[in-house]
Formats: structure tokens, sequence, C-alpha cells
């Protein structure tokens, strides 16, 4: 999505607001202005490599995408938040003092826990009114939670001018979400979501949250993420199992090698991994083996990033792609199916499943003048195989989000 595009996004949206919210004759500029309205770009993210390793204390390569939630709003000088989503056409009303989990309305769940978070660390907001539209699909794995977290928490900062580094936005939006949603997610989605920056792709390490930023021009090629349309909610997957599995595999490991500076399964090594296999349970050991060969594949990728060597990238991506199917079981038959396929096709580098997994998207690396062939061959076979059309969503690294000032809304 291009800045004119975005820029047309905007004043529609604001046209909205203002169709929505502003009471009589006002004008719309000179209402605008006086309130203050803030317009808030919020992107979604892509993670290139480094899967379930977040929460494992480990290493990740990923950023954020030209696909985006959108948010306007203003102060209401009460203290009522109301929200309309154009996207889900859908409204809320709730009360900051009152703010309490919404069984029968998910998606508001992560604004009122940004703004939990937020009011319990003794920041000072008010009441305010949005519209929130969005172009990333939901539940496919390009994290419009985090970039609705995110977006949200920078919109509060900016209206009530609220002074706060970056990275204490990315951990107070990742408690709402372990908190208050209540999936105990790492930090790389709210991360990749605030740090992206257009061309290039961070490569990050979860145990002290450092990061380097990598250019990949990605030159003839695209990122090209096909969602398997198999929605996942993550509450209700096995994700917070995996997490478990892990902390206790690191209990265990810890015990038998006696050695305390194991703290993570980040700490071990490809030669410990080896000699562990017959001394734990083989499940555990497929989760640690994992972590351990997918935190070794970072380190491979990172290398190939700055050679430019996008073929040797893409098969660690595949081969990432095996191990999260064979030994962390997050798989499933539709994303084993998209990786099969595309792994057969020509113009694709490689692939695999993106995020938490337990359906959604898809990641691969193609070769752009292919990109018709690649969509025409994997849309319809998929198509033949399961009766659904899978989305195909081209995209570029984008910078985090942000707020946009337009002199003309
Ligand atoms: C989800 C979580 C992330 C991360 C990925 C798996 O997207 O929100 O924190 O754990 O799954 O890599």
């Amino acid at each position: 999505m291009g800045k004119l595009e975005i820029c047309n996004s905007f004043k529609k949206l604001n046209n909205f607001f203002f169709k929505m919210f502003v009471e009589g004759n006002q004008n719309k500029e000179d209402a605008f202005k006086k309130k203050g309205l803030v317009n808030i770009l919020s992107p979604g993210r892509v993670n290139i490599i480094g899967e379930h390793t977040d929460y494992n204390l480990g290493l990740s390569i990923n950023t954020a995408i030209n696909k985006y939630i959108f948010i306007a709003g203003y102060e209401n000088e009460t203290d009522y938040v109301e929200v309309f989503s154009r996207y889900l056409n859908d409204s809320n009303k709730f009360s900051l003092s009152d703010i309490k989990f919404d069984k029968n309305t998910h998606w508001i769940n992560y604004i009122k826990g940004v703004l939990n978070e937020y009011i319990k660390h003794g920041y000072k907001i008010g009441g305010f009114n949005i519209v929130v539209d969005s172009n990333l699909p939901i539940g496919a794995g390009v994290s419009s939670s985090a970039s609705l977290e995110v977006g949200v928490a920078k919109f509060i900062e900016e209206l009530f001018n609220l002074k706060i580094n970056k990275i204490d936005t990315v951990k107070l939006c990742n408690s709402a979400e372990n908190n208050f949603v209540g999936v105990n997610c790492g930090f790389m989605d709210q991360f990749s979501v605030a740090y992206g920056k257009e061309n290039y792709v961070i490569y990050l390490n979860f145990k002290d949250l450092s990061y380097e930023y990598i250019p990949f021009d990605l030159e003839d090629n695209l990122i090209l993420i096909i969602n398997s349309k198999e929605e996942r909610n993550l509450v209700n997957t096995e994700y917070n199992k995996r997490r478990k599995e892990c902390n206790d595999a690191v209990q265990l490991i810890a015990k038998i090698v006696k050695n305390k500076n194991i703290k993570s399964l980040s700490d071990i090594g490809l030669d410990l991994l080896n000699e562990l296999e017959d001394k734990i349970p083989e499940k555990l050991f497929k989760r640690v083996k994992h972590v351990v060969t997918e935190n070794n594949r970072v380190l491979l990728s990172k290398e190939y990033l700055f050679k430019g060597d996008i073929e040797k990238l893409g098969k660690v991506l595949f081969e990432s792609h095996n191990s999260l199917r064979y030994d962390y079981e997050v798989s499933t038959e539709r994303l084993d199916y998209l990786v099969d396929e595309m792994s057969e096709i020509k113009g694709v580098y490689g692939g695999r499943l993106m995020g938490a997994g337990f359906g959604g998207s898809i990641i691969s690396i193609v070769k752009k003048s292919e990109i018709d062939s690649i969509t025409n061959i994997v849309g319809e076979k998929f198509l033949k195989k399961f009766n659904v059309s899978p989305d195909f969503i081209e995209c570029l690294f984008s910078d985090g989000t942000r707020r946009l000032r337009f002199k003309d809304i």
C-alpha cells in the first residue's frame, strides 16, 4: 500500500468519523482542529524466520508490512470510550473506570487490555471516540491483534501527550495480551509492529530485546503471504500448552545436566541437544529440538541475508516448516499442503507456516515475474482440495506504527 492510498484511506476514515461522531452543523476542518484529531497508521507483521522462539528467549528475523490498521479519533471529555470498527461493522462503548473482559466481543478486549495496562501504570487518560479500519486480515497470522494494540497505545500517547519509550509501549501492549486477553504470547508481534523499517528486517534477540536492522532489498522478488482461511483463536489453541511444555523441558534439562545457567531453551546448543535425545520424554525432546534448531536457522538466515543469498534463505524457510510440522507440531493439513505445493513451483525460493500455526497463513519468498502463475496454480489446486479459495497477499516491508498528520483533511 503506497503513500497515496494511505492518504486516501485516512480521508475516507476521517469523513466517516465526522459523520459518525461530530454533532450539529459544525465545519469539519474547524471541529478536527479544535479537538485535535489524531490519525494513527499501524502495520501488520511478517516473521521471516524464528517461530516459537520469542517466549523461549531465542532469535527471530521479523518486521512490519505495508498492510495496516487505521485509527482516527479525538477526546470526548467524558469517562467513556466509544469505538466503531468499520472493518467489522461493529461498535462498543465502555467506561474507563469499569474496564471488564468482554466474553462476547473479542476484538474490543485488545483495546480494553491496552487502556487497562496504561491506567494500571499510572498514565492519565480520558475518554475518546475512535473509528478503526483495516486491510489486515484477522486470524491470518499477520498480527492484526498486535497491530491494534500498538495502534491504540500510540493513539492515547499522542492524544494525552504521554511520554513513553517505544520499548515500554511494546512491553505494555504485550502485558495487555498476556494479562487481559489471556494469550501468553512473546514479544515478537508487538516489537515488529512498533519497530518496523521500510526495506529492512529486524534481527531480534529476545533474551534482552537487543536488535539490529538488516537491509533486505527484495529487488525482483516479493514476500507472498497465503492465507489458508483456517481461522484460529489463540486462546483456544494449543499455544499456551506449547509454552508450558517448553518451561517443563527447561526445568527437567537443568536438573539432568546439573546446570543452573540453563534458564531457557535458548541456552541449549546443538551439542547438548544431541545428548538429550534419550534422556527426556520424546515429546519434550521434539519441542526442544525445534527451538534449538530454529535459533540456528535464524543465525544462518542472517548470514544469507547479508550475503544477499535468497536461494539459501528460501531453503532454510522450508526446513523451518518441517521442524514446525514434525517437531513442534503446530501445522495443519492446509498449511502443509500450501508449503508442499509451493516447494514444487518455479519461482518459489521458500515458504513456511507463519506465526503461531494451527491455521492462518504461510509466508513465502517468490520471484515477482512468476507471481501470476504461482497464484493461479496454488489457488486452483487448493480450491479443488479444500473447497475454499486462499487469499494471496503481496507485501513489502514498512515503517512501524506512527502518527500521520494531514494538513488537508
Ligand atoms: C504468535 C505469538 C508470538 C509468537 C508466534 C510464534 O504470533 O503472538 O508471540 O510466539 O506466535 O512464533
